[in-house]
């Protein structure tokens, strides 16, 4: 079994999604193993437990990124953690934890990167800024995570209309909604590589995402359809 932690410093409804993918039948491969949360309240730690998950708070503020990095990774070494997925946690997630589960980590991010990214990119703001840019198109990406914000190779982009009379919190809503559809497959993409040894990057390919396009791992038809509110 590929064990997955997911990191989340919010509510955590991608968790939510990860937890009904992987979780709640059971999975073949792949399953939700910790929730790591650097917020005591977070309701992603009640989403854990919900789902008999062991939650972890790992406490990040004014901490000395080494002393962060040491406790994350005895944290994820504890609970033999295959893979890591982040799902809304907003704090950067220190090098040698990114160096040790390089190609291991995905991150979801509410825009179409590189637009839109980067730090304090994040939640509403990000809504806002592609509302006061006029996109026509907004949209999650699924990426591989490296040292900086919101700039590891792509895994996957998923357009959404903005409509005309959006609001950011419309627009926020419309988006999650297809990060719920996108973000499992991604995981599983990743996860089906290390269950398999292929290492994430199968057929020889070294770009990720070349590799991407090779295999992009699409929610069916209905499931964009019922995300982006059509019948
Ligand atoms: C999502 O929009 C995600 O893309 C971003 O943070 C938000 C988290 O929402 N990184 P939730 O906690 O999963 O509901």
């Amino acid at each position: 079994m590929i064990r997955i932690a997911v990191f989340a410093s919010g509510g955590g409804t991608n968790l939510q999604a990860l937890l009904d993918r992987f979780n709640g039948a059971g999975h073949r491969f792949a399953r939700v193993a910790l929730v790591v949360s650097d917020r005591e309240g977070a309701g992603a730690l009640e989403r854990a437990a919900r789902a008999g998950v062991p939650g972890q708070v790992v406490r990040a503020a004014g901490r000395e990124p080494e002393e962060l990095a040491r406790e994350t990774l005895e944290v994820l070494q504890a609970h033999d953690i295959d893979m890591v997925a982040l799902a809304g946690y907003l704090r950067l997630v220190p090098a040698p934890v990114v160096q040790h589960y390089r190609n291991r980590m995905l991150n979801i991010h509410p825009a179409l990167l590189p637009a839109f990214g980067g730090k304090g990119m994040y939640g509403r703001r990000v809504h806002e800024a592609v509302l006061a840019a006029r996109c026509r198109i907004t949209g999650p990406t699924v990426h591989l995570v490296d040292e900086r914000y919101d700039t590891g190779p792509i895994v996957i982009q998923w357009p959404v209309p903005v409509l005309a009379d959006d609001t950011p919190d419309t627009l926020a809503a419309r988006v999650l909604r297809v990060e719920h559809a996108i973000y499992p497959p991604a995981v599983e993409l990743i996860a089906e590589a290390l269950h398999l040894g292929t290492g994430v990057l199968p057929f020889g390919l070294d770009d990720p995402v070349a590799f991407s396009m090779v295999r992009t791992p699409a929610p069916s038809e209905a499931d964009v359809r019922r995300a982006l509110g059509f019948r």
